[in-house]
């Protein structure tokens, strides 16, 4: 399986993804949790990505692509990958298919994860993550529940909220999808690897939504 998972921010690639990597044995490369790792880690890339990430906005693309390039290289992508907020302009979009013909592995399908602006809204706005685990919630959608979650990690959530989930940058990154990502649409449709999925649904059914389009 080799895919890309496009869609607006909140549209659930990460969720999604985790699942796919469940079903399918392959990795999710998601360049938002690389970036958010060399952040933490105080590495001069990460350095480099803070300020652009704090403000919705996209980090460059020669940091990204360097990033890709190398996780790309690595064994554990021999039979497939799932990429997650990534290509996110066409320039990312053209260097990725320039790596893939250099690896002889070009992508399969691109699943648009389809869902409207209210709903997106909600759910990036009531997104959590647990940090002890990285678990993600949602206060709306699936709150957490402490005994449940105490019994499979052994520790109770405590959850943060990403910077880039409060409302300010919410509307940014709405905006830079719509300017720069949105265009993709019609890139990987004249390229006839676009397949569109209703992510306005249960999590389970979004998830059967895509093994059937990925079939
Ligand atoms: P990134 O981490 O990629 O963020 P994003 O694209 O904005 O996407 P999100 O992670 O916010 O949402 P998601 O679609 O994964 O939704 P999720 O599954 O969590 O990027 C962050 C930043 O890094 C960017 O702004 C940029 O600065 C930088 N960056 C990253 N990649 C880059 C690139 N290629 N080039 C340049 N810069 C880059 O779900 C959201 C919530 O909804 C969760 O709470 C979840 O529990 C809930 N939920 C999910 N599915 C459902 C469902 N079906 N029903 C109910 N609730 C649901």
């Amino acid at each position: 399986m080799r895919i890309v998972l496009l869609g607006a921010p909140g549209s659930g690639k990460g969720t999604q993804s985790q699942s796919l990597v469940k079903a399918y044995g392959v990795p999710q490369i998601s360049t938002g949790d690389l970036l958010r790792e060399a952040v933490a880690a105080g590495t001069a890339l990460g350095l480099r990505a803070k300020s652009a990430m704090d403000a919705g906005k996209l980090v460059d693309d020669e940091t990204v692509l360097g990033m890709i390039r190398e996780r790309l290289s690595q064994a554990d992508t021999a039979n497939g990958f799932i990429l997650d907020g990534f290509p996110r302009n066409i320039a990312q979009a053209d260097a990725l298919q320039t790596v893939l013909r250099e690896i002889g592995k070009p992508l399969e399908a691109v699943v648009l994860l389809n869902l409207d602006l209210g709903i997106l809204f909600k759910r990036l706005t009531g997104r959590r993550i647990c940090q002890e685990c990285g678990q993600v919630f949602n206060i709306y959608t699936s709150p957490p529940d402490s005994a449940q979650h105490r019994a499979a990690n052994g520790h109770e959530p405590r959850l943060i909220q990403r910077p880039d989930d409060r409302e300010d940058v919410i509307g940014k990154r709405l905006e830079v999808y719509d300017a720069q990502t949105k265009p993709l649409i019609q890139y990987y449709k004249d390229a006839g690897l676009l397949r569109v999925v209703d992510a306005d649904a249960s999590m389970d059914a979004v998830f059967a939504s895509i093994q059937r389009a990925v079939a």
